[in-house]
């Protein structure tokens, strides 16, 4: 129990670094939480401070979802469902960052960091997914929903892995609660949408 307090501490301490937030406000004097959607995450970043700035979250956010779930193995022998269980903390942090008042990102991109370490298989399954829906719609946040509903389903009806079904069943909702904002904007017709994919025309 001790080595799993330090571990999901320490992931918890990784995931709430507010990459986002904190390159707006120290290479363009910008407040993130102020612009565009008010997310700190990926997708904002590219928004409203453009490619590099945003390529340098996407990479940060996924490498803390990576980096805090591999705090598991401090455990020594690392059983495989601590990677999932730590990794909880890294999403827990860039969700609910101490740094930004508890404020914090939608849950996307860490999670994705922490489903590649624990299961490679649902991690290229999310990706697709989201690519897939961002080439059709053009809007980052149905990619996101999507790629954590299939993960859901699929754990549950092909891998049967009921760790990591309760967990991505329970990040989904979570996810979609996050992305009201965005539901909203879907259903009025004005969500916003990035310059690709075949939604970007239509
Ligand atoms: O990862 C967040 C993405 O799904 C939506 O971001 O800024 O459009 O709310 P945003």
């Amino acid at each position: 129990i001790f080595h799993f307090i330090i571990s999901f501490g320490l992931a918890y301490l990784l995931g709430s670094i507010p990459s986002g937030y904190w390159i707006g406000k120290i290479f363009f004097k910008k407040d993130i939480l102020q612009l565009g959607s008010g997310n700190i995450g990926t997708t904002n970043t590219f928004r409203t401070l453009g490619v590099i700035p945003g390529t340098m979250v996407l990479i940060i956010d996924l490498c803390k979802g990576i980096l805090g779930a591999s705090m598991a193995t401090i455990w020594g022998s690392t059983p495989h469902w601590a990677y999932m269980v730590v990794g909880l903390g890294a999403i827990l942090g860039h969700t609910f960052s101490f740094w930004i008042g508890f404020k914090g990102g939608k849950a996307v991109a860490t999670s994705v960091g922490v489903l590649l370490l624990y299961s490679p298989s649902m991690f290229a399954a999310a990706v697709i997914t989201f690519l897939l829906s961002i080439l059709l719609t053009s809007m980052v946040s149905i990619g996101s929903m999507l790629g954590f509903t299939i993960v859901t389903v699929l754990s549950a009806f092909w891998l049967n892995d009921w760790l990591l079904t309760t967990i991505a069943f329970i990040l989904t909702i979570f996810v979609f609660y996050r992305h009201r904002g965005n539901i909203n904007r879907i259903l009025h017709g004005t969500e916003s949408k990035v310059p690709f994919g075949f939604g970007y025309w239509f």
